[in-house]
Parts: C-alpha cells; sequence; structure tokens
C-alpha cells in the first residue's frame, strides 16, 4: 500500500477497514439516493468517497483527509442521510449533527445535501449565528432530523432549551481541525458530551493533522483513518505562483489583477484593509465586493451569492472564505497578504482547482517578505514559481491575466487615485501589525517563533469566534 492511498485503523488490533468500492451501485444506499446521485450527475465516486462511504455506511468512526475539492462533503453527507433515512425526529431533538466552522459553509453543505435528504424525506435545518435565532428554534421544533451549525449558535439554542442532543446518532465534524482551534473547541465539546456516548463520529478535513487528536482519543471509537492524499498541498491541478512586487507598486498590481477577465478572490488580513481594498477597486472600475465577519449576515450571504452567479467578478475576503467554499469556476486565487499559517495557505489556495478543475494561486510578497513566505510555502509542501512583476508588464498579464481597469468609478464615486502615485492612500495592504509577519528575511527574524505562531494562531480563533 503506498503513502498516497493509505486507508488503516489508527490501532493494530483494530478492526481492520471495508476496502474502497468502485461505484455508487456497490454500495448499500437506498434507491432514492442513487437515484438522485444521477440526477446531480455525480456518477462515480471520488476516492474519498470510494474509501469512506462503505467504512461510514457500516457505522464505524472515520476520520478522513481528502485534498481540497475532493468531495469530502458527500463522503459524510450521503453516510449520515442513508444512515438516517427512515427515522423521524421529534421536536426539538435532532438525529444527526454536522459542525463547521463558518455560516458559508453551513448554508453551503445544507445546499449540497438538500436533494438527497428530499429524497429521502428528511428535514434539514441550518443552525449559524446572524440569523432570526426565532425562525430556526421554530424550525428544530418542527423538526428536523439533520441540524447543520456553527456551534456558537448551536450553543445558544441548546441553553434556550430549543434542541437537544441526547438523540443525536451520527455526530460529523468538518474542517474538524479547524473545529479544534481554541475559538471553537469549548463549545465543540460541550456537544460532543451531550450526543450519546455510542454514537457515530466522522472527523473530515484537507489538512486533518495532529490538532484533533484530543478529540479522537475521548470521542472516536476504533476509528478508520482514510488519507487519500499523501499531503493536503497534492491538487496536481494547481499551479502555485509567487509574485515579488515593489512597495509602492504594489496595489497598482493587485488593481490590475483585479480588473482580469473572469473571476477571481483575494484573500487578506483583516477586515479593515479588505473594505479599504473593496473601495479602492469599485473607485477604479472593478467589480469587486468585501467578504468578512464584520458584515451583517444577510450581507455576507448576498455577496457570496453574487460572487456565484458573476453578478460581481471579485471577491475580497478574509479568512472566513479560506475554508470549504465551493465556486464553480474559479481559476484564480489571489494572496494580497501572504498567509501566516501554511495550512490557511492550503485552505485559501484549495478555493480553486476543485473536482479535477485546473486554477492558479498567486501570493504577492515585497523582496522582505520573501524568506518567510517561502518557508511557510515549504511548511505547506507547496513548490512555487517566483517572478518579479510590476504593474503594466506582460508578465503579469500572462501570470494573472491582469489587465488595466477602467478607472471609471461604479458607485459614482471620485475616481482612485492613479495607481503609480507613490505613497498612494490605500494603505491596507503590507501594514499588519503583527509583528511576525512582513519583516520576514531581515534582522534574522525569518523563523517565526513558537510564541509568535501562537499569537497567530490565537488572533485566528478570535477571529473565527466571533463569526458565531
Ligand atoms: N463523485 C463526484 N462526482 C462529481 N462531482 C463531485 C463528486 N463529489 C463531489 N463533487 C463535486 O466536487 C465539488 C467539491 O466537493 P466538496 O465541496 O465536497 O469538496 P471538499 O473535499 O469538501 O473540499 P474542501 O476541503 O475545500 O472543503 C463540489 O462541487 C461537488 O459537487
Ligand atoms: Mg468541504
Amino acid at each position: 500500500m503506498t503513502d498516497a492511498d493509505r486507508t488503516s485503523t489508527t490501532h493494530g488490533d483494530a478492526t481492520p477497514a471495508l476496502p474502497p468500492v468502485a461505484s455508487f451501485a456497490d454500495l448499500e444506499l437506498p434507491a432514492a439516493l442513487l437515484r438522485t446521485l444521477g440526477e446531480q450527475e455525480v456518477r462515480e465516486p471520488f476516492p474519498i468517497q470510494a474509501a469512506t462511504l462503505p467504512n461510514a455506511l457500516a457505522g464505524r468512526d472515520v476520520l478522513g483527509r481528502g485534498r481540497t475539492g475532493s468531495g469530502k462533503t458527500l463522503a459524510f453527507g450521503l453516510a449520515l442521510l442513508a444512515r438516517t433515512a427512515g427515522r423521524r425526529a421529534e421536536p426539538k431533538q435532532p438525529l444527526a449533527l454536522i459542525l463547521v466552522p463558518t455560516r458559508e459553509l453551513a448554508q453551503q453543505v445544507t445546499e449540497a445535501l438538500a436533494p438527497y435528504a428530499e429524497a429521502l424525506r428528511l428535514r434539514l435545518a441550518t443552525v449559524v449565528g446572524g440569523m432570526s435565532i426565532g425562525r430556526q428554534a421554530a424550525q428544530l421544533r418542527e423538526g428536523a432530523e439533520v441540524v447543520v451549525a456553527t456551534p456558537g449558535r448551536l450553543h445558544d439554542l441548546i441553553d434556550r432549551k430549543a434542541c437537544r442532543l441526547a438523540r443525536v446518532r451520527i455526530t460529523v465534524l468538518d474542517e474538524a481541525d479547524q473545529m479544534c482551534d481554541m475559538g471553537f473547541l469549548p463549545q465543540v465539546t460541550e456537544a460532543l458530551d451531550q450526543v450519546p456516548a455510542d454514537g457515530q463520529r466522522m472527523l473530515f478535513s484537507a489538512t486533518l493533522d495532529q490538532d484533533v487528536d484530543g478529540l479522537v482519543r475521548r470521542y472516536l471509537h476504533d476509528p478508520v483513518v482514510h488519507e487519500v492524499d499523501p499531503s493536503a498541498g497534492a491538487v496536481t491541478t494547481m499551479d502555485h505562483h509567487v509574485l515579488v512586487v515593489h512597495g509602492p507598486d504594489r496595489y497598482a498590481v493587485i488593481t490590475e489583477i483585479a480588473a482580469r477577465d473572469g473571476r477571481v478572490l483575494l484573500f487578506l488580513d483583516t477586515k479593515h484593509s479588505v473594505d479599504q481594498l473593496t473601495k479602492h477597486l469599485r473607485a477604479s472600475g472593478v467589480d469587486a465586493a468585501a467578504l468578512h465577519s464584520g458584515k451583517s449576515q444577510p450581507q455576507r450571504t448576498r455577496t457570496l451569492a453574487q460572487f456565484k452567479a458573476s453578478k460581481i467578478t471579485v471577491l475580497v475576503a478574509t479568512n472566513v472564505a479560506a475554508r470549504g467554499l465551493h465556486v464553480d469556476d474559479l481559476d484564480l486565487v489571489v494572496n494580497v497578504d501572504p498567509p501566516t499559517d501554511p495550512k490557511d495557505y492550503l485552505h485559501r489556495a484549495g478555493r480553486t482547482a476543485r473536482a479535477g478543475e485546473s486554477g492558479r494561486v498567486v501570493t504577492l510578497v515585497l523582496s522582505g517578505q520573501r524568506r518567510e513566505v517561502s518557508r511557510l510555502m515549504g511548511e505547506a509542501g507547496i513548490e512555487a514559481t517566483v517572478t518579479k512583476v510590476r504593474s503594466g508588464e506582460a508578465q503579469l498579464s500572462r501570470i494573472t491575466g491582469a489587465r488595466k481597469p477602467s478607472g471609471v468609478p461604479l458607485d459614482g464615486g471620485p475616481a482612485a487615485p492613479k495607481a503609480k502615485n507613490h505613497n498612494a492612500p490605500f494603505r491596507g495592504i503590507g501594514t499588519s501589525k503583527d509583528a511576525s509577519r512582513g519583516t520576514g528575511g531581515t534582522g534574522g527574524k525569518s523563523r517565526k517563533s513558537g510564541e509568535a505562531r501562537k499569537l497567530a494562531e490565537a488572533r485566528r480563533a478570535a477571529r473565527v469566534r466571533r463569526e458565531g
């Protein structure tokens, strides 16, 4: 067995895993589910599905790691729905629970599973912060077999006695390693403590690592481990570029990239810099919108829907959009601010090149950041092509499709300042206050200390906690 296709159990004396299947028809799936797979044009199981479904359907606990865009949602979703089919939830007492880190991902998982749930007459409820808690409580009161939730809102509903987990038979943690972040862990363990101890648990992520060990020891029984890819970075249809830019030219470069013909997702570190860049892009004639946790949930939902429907071409986001989100035909992701954590790199990058499609990931760096970024990419197992670029250059267009923006402001406001204007007013980029960033490669600070990493992790946790 190669490392690239490992299916095993954690302990030598544990129950062996069932072998992968070649087709959905080889699985004991209800006929209605098989029919719906056909209708959804899901013909053959992807490797993570072929590997995990036989075991998940047999009721085994599962640890599943498969690269971004490899079909993990259906891997856990089909098993959860098939094993819940035919049962009816009593008011406020769901039978299956899927926990995810963000509201958008909860919505997406619900939508992805909805046709299958409908075919099986199972009721799905989405429980997330930022939306009417009364309406969610009412839905639970009517009865929902499957609840897809962010941990904060689930906690609130349990507190209000609007939800009880005593009947939950199957619990899934999607993005399980992130669910072990300090920001989530207390509420995740609180939920797991309320779920009957003999139920099924499944943990999935593209970067399932030792971060989940504590949860595994405490809550999983004899789990089957599926590691379908040697490393999470191994999306072969994805190529990686580092573009070294000159400080004063930086946002001219970004604006030209954003003005490309086609969609692009831009990642920045902070809500403030996301808002500033979005404003600048719109003033330059680029149809961009911002997604971060400071926006209202209806705004967030609308922005993502507009991006998915190509009504806007540029989504400017914080890490809130880094995990799990799927947008068809998104072929370029740009790290305007380089991520601080190799796992963040993999998840941000994984918004492109999904389900066998190809895509490109571009990370902008100043020359002083090069060493730190190359170390981060090394840790993520990524090999990137490094190119020095300037705005207006053919080289930049070749790599990113960059072109000159129209310069006609979209919101009737003043035009953006000229791109080449040194010390131009857009200061949201490269001004991170995190001392561990931006100075990499100078003064011997290139190796981020354990402390700085912990700090970055704590910040990340605080950000995601606020997500609810
Ligand atoms: N067997 C299949 N055949 C064809 N398409 C599929 C199949 N399984 C999943 N897909 C599609 O692949 C895309 C990616 O799936 P999904 O979002 O589940 O990936 P993921 O592994 O959860 O990624 P991430 O790690 O980013 O969360 C979705 O659009 C989904 O509909
Ligand atoms: Mg996913």
